[in-house]
Formats: C-alpha cells, sequence, structure tokens
C-alpha cells in the first residue's frame, strides 16, 4: 500500500507573537518544521512529504528547499481546510494518508510508523493518535463510548465543563485511507465558535456513518509537546534537550550537569569526553574523544580532535587537532586552525590563521589573517596588525620562531625560521631566518647560530 504524509503548517501561530513564522523557530538548533519533516521522511519513502503552507510561505519554502513537496493554503480556514489542499496531489495517488500537524517537533518517525501499522490492520476509515494526561495544554479532548471505541474530539473552545475534564487528548496526527479521506473532508462543515473547517471533526463524520475509528495511545507524553506559545517552545526545547542529553551520555559521554548543557542535534562527542556546566554545542560540531570542554563554553560549527582540554572560551568555525589547549577566555573565530599540541591560554584571539603543530600563545594574544610555524612562541600581548584601514594583510611566521612579550607585528609580514623578535618590538619589514630584531621600528642586531 502506498503512503504519503501531509503536515499542516499555514497556520499564523498568533500564539507565538512573533514576526517569524512559528515553525520556523529554532529547537535544538534547527527550524521546528525541519523536526516535523525528518520524522515524516522516516516513516513513509512512497513521496517526499507534502507540506501546506500559508502564512509565511515564502520564507518557509525557502528553509526548506527540496526536502518536501508543498501545497498551498491561500486562506487559513482551518486544519480540514488545509488537509484539504492536498486532494488534487493525493487523491487516487496514495492508498494511506498519515496526517500530522508540522507544529509537533517532538513526534518521532517511530510513533508515525506505529500509527501506519495500526491503520494497515484497520478496515476502518481511519486511526488517529491520543495521549492520556491530565495537563490539556489546550488539546482537543476525545470522548469515548461505551465499549471503548472512539467518539468525537471536542476542541477546547467549544467543550462543555464535562468534557474539560477528559484526560484523553488528541495529539494532532491521524492516518487515513485514501479514499474515504477526500469526499469526507467535503463533508466538513464550518465550526460554530470559530468558522474554521476543523480535521477532527470527520471523526463525527466517520462515526455517523456507523464506522469504526482506531486510536493508537502514546506513552511518551514528550512526543506530544504541540508548540503553540513561547513557553511551549521552551518546554519542547527542555524535552529535546533532555533526549539528545540521555543519548550522549549512552554513547559514553559524561555530563556533569546535564541541565546546564546544551548539545544541538548535528553535534557528535567522541568516548570518556567529559563536558562541564554551562557548555553549549552547536551547529555541525564534531568533538572527539577524551575532551574536556566546559565549563562556560561555546563550540559552533567546530571540529576538535581527541584529547583536547577547552575550558571557558568560544569555538566558532575553527578546527582544533589533537591534544590542544586552550583557555580561560579563548576566542578562536572562522578559519582558525590549531596543530596538533597548541597551547593558547587566556585573553587570545585567534581569526582565519594556523597555528602549527606546538605552538605557544599564553596570554593576550591577536592573531589575524596568519600562518603560524610549528614550535612557535608567541609572547605575551602579541598582535598582528592584519588591517590597514583598506584591506587584511597576511603575516607568515616559520617554525621555530620566538616573538618576544609586547611584539607587533605589522602586516604584509615574513619572519624567517629560527628568528627572534626583542619585547616591545614593531616589526614593520620581514625578518630573515635566524635573526634577532628589536626596536621600533624592528632592526636586526645580530645573527643567531643555526642548530644542525
Ligand atoms: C489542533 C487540533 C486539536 C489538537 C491539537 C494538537 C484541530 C481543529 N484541532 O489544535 O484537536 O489537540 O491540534 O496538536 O485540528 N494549520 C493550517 N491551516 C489552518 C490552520 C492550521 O495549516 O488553516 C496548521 C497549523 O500551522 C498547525 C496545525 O495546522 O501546524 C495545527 O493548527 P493549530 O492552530 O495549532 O491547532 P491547535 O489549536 O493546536
Ligand atoms: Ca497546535
Amino acid at each position: 500500500m502506498s503512503t504519503r504524509v501531509v503536515l499542516l503548517a499555514a497556520g499564523k501561530g498568533t500564539r507565538m507573537r512573533s514576526k517569524l513564522p512559528k515553525l520556523l523557530h529554532p529547537l535544538g538548533g534547527r527550524a521546528m518544521v525541519l523536526h516535523a519533516l525528518g520524522a515524516a521522511a522516516e516513516a513513509a519513502a512512497d513521496g517526499p512529504p507534502l507540506l501546506v503552507v500559508g502564512h509565511g510561505a515564502e520564507a518557509l519554502r525557502a528553509a526548506v528547499g527540496d526536502g518536501a513537496e508543498f501545497v498551498e493554503q491561500a486562506e487559513q480556514l482551518g486544519t480540514g481546510h488545509a488537509l484539504l489542499q492536498a486532494k488534487p496531489a493525493l487523491q487516487g495517488k496514495a492508498d494511506l494518508v498519515l496526517v500530522s500537524n508540522a507544529d509537533l517537533p517532538l513526534l518521532s518517525g517511530d510513533t508515525l510508523k506505529q500509527l501506519l501499522a495500526a491503520q494497515q490492520a484497520n478496515p476502518g476509515p481511519f486511526t488517529m493518535l491520543t495521549l492520556r494526561q491530565p495537563n490539556a495544554r489546550g488539546f482537543g479532548r476525545v470522548k469515548r463510548g461505551a465499549g471503548g471505541e472512539v467518539l468525537a474530539i471536542i476542541e477546547e473552545a467549544e467543550a462543555t465543563p464535562e468534557e474539560l475534564a477528559i484526560d484523553e487528548l488528541n495529539v494532532g496526527a491521524y492516518c487515513f485511507r485514501g479514499d474515504w479521506l477526500w469526499p469526507a473532508l467535503e463533508k466538513l462543515k464550518p465550526s460554530a465558535n470559530k468558522g474554521e473547517y476543523y480535521l477532527t471533526d470527520l471523526l463525527e463524520i466517520a462515526t455517523a456513518a456507523g464506522e469504526r475509528v482506531e486510536a493508537v495511545v502514546l506513552q511518551d507524553p514528550h512526543e506530544a509537546i504541540g508548540v503553540n506559545t513561547r513557553e511551549h517552545l521552551a518546554e519542547a526545547e527542555a524535552a529535546l534537550r533532555g533526549r539528545i542529553n540521555r543519548r550522549w551520555m549512552l554513547e559514553g559521554v559524561t555530563l556533569v550537569d546535564p541541565a546546564s548543557t546544551y548539545i544541538e542535534a548535528g553535534v557528535t562527542i567522541g568516548q570518556d569526553t567529559v563536558i562541564w556546566p554551562n557548555t553549549i554545542l552547536q551547529g555541525q560540531t564534531a568533538i572527539g574523544a577524551d575532551c574536556s570542554i566546559g565549563p562556560n563554553t561555546v563550540v559552533r560549527d567546530s571540529r576538535i580532535g581527541d584529547a583536547c582540554r577547552v575550558e571557558a572560551a568560544v569555538v566558532e568555525m575553527a578546527v582544533l587537532e589533537n591534544q590542544v589547549d586552550i583557555g580561560p577566555f579563548a576566542h578562536l573565530r572562522k578559519g582558525s586552525h590549531l596543530g596538533d599540541g597548541v597551547h593558547m591560554g587566556n585573553f587570545g584571539e585567534v581569526k582565519n590563521s594556523t597555528l602549527g603543530p606546538g605552538a605557544k600563545m599564553g596570554h593576550f594574544s591577536y592573531i589575524g589573517d596568519a600562518t603560524i610555524g610549528a614550535n612557535v612562541n608567541i609572547g605575551a600581548g602579541t598582535i598582528t596588525a592584519n588591517y590597514d584601514g583598506e584591506k587584511k594583510n597576511e603575516t607568515v611566521i616559520e617554525d621555530d620562531v620566538f616573538i618576544g612579550s609586547d611584539t607587533m607585528l605589522v602586516a604584509p609580514l615574513h619572519i624567517g625560521k629560527g628568528a627572534r623578535t626583542g619585547a616591545g618590538a614593531v616589526v614593520t619589514k620581514d625578518v630573515p631566518a635566524h635573526t634577532v630584531v628589536v626596536g621600533v621600528p624592528a632592526r636586526a642586531v645580530r645573527k643567531l647560530e643555526e642548530p644542525d
């Protein structure tokens, strides 16, 4: 049986009170809609998920790209009307239609598959997903008959006090038989209260015709967190964080304080790495084994090798090879590449630069647009003056150079292998290998003996 998924994403998301369309709000570093699309793609492979868009359609299309087939709902007349817009694309083409609200970002592919399997075994028109929970959070209530059969979904705005007390909720995911769905949708009437066409009224259409609808009861309440407000968004974020953190602990990573550890979905971490409190790992970040990361550290879109130590640092779009030791208070910016065994101490900043294996910059330095060789020592307070007010200029420092404290390296500049600069030197001209320069501006004072 062929199956397609439809995600409803056209709503205004008024309760978020945001300029940004609701489904583009990030969760775990990724737009909510992408979470829903990921689960949809896991559940059904007979074609891409269909995304019903309306409010903020252009932005959604841009964010999703070719991750979905788009269906336009020009006017937001309710969830039933939203689904109806997929009829031309799917009628006669999908035996089963899995439908989910796109604002359920934690709903898993496994749960959607369970719903699908239940409907495959159900001769009736559809199967819905419910949750038993006293805290209703605005969800529709599920009314069951004396025999336990599901009878109706009552929207909160239209429920009587007795109905409000029902603790079984409509999660917002359904699997329909295609041949039943499309004609049934045409029968929906606008709701008394809001004048919207409610998808949920399909249940009464089915039961009125004497057809039996099945329900799958969801066990993990986190999966059913529907995001309507920013408070819900924070709840979903906390639940997702818990899920990700548990996964890494199971993989052999120590999280000293999971409650203050924020790991986005795209991050990977090696075994026996220890993550200290207040650490945020974002984007496409890969961290190796046996590292110590944090406390008070942000790593974004970076690659960190094995056995590194990163303390109280901000690392962005950078690469650290193995046994690199940075911080506290170090800032690596885009294009920083620290070779094996590099040590970068407090108050250092590196941008678009390579530090060769074993290079040391212990204190208060800025290195920008530089290529620095192996075993170079960068004295306290050294600065590459890389910007002349018009353009960025490069500094090249070859292996085994010793840069004295408080040296100004005025780029463009080339310092030959094994050279030395005196404390406070302002180096404006290239320095030959094995030469000592001192002063302002720096001049050569002697040649060093070259090691064999
Ligand atoms: C809906 C259900 C409710 C369920 C809850 C749980 C209906 C009528 N109610 O309520 O029973 O408990 O979800 O998730 O279905 N959308 C459109 N076009 C529209 C309106 C909405 O595409 O015209 C989309 C929204 O973008 C959203 C989804 O449908 O992703 C659900 O809409 P929302 O307004 O959030 O419905 P709820 O009030 O949460
Ligand atoms: Ca909702």
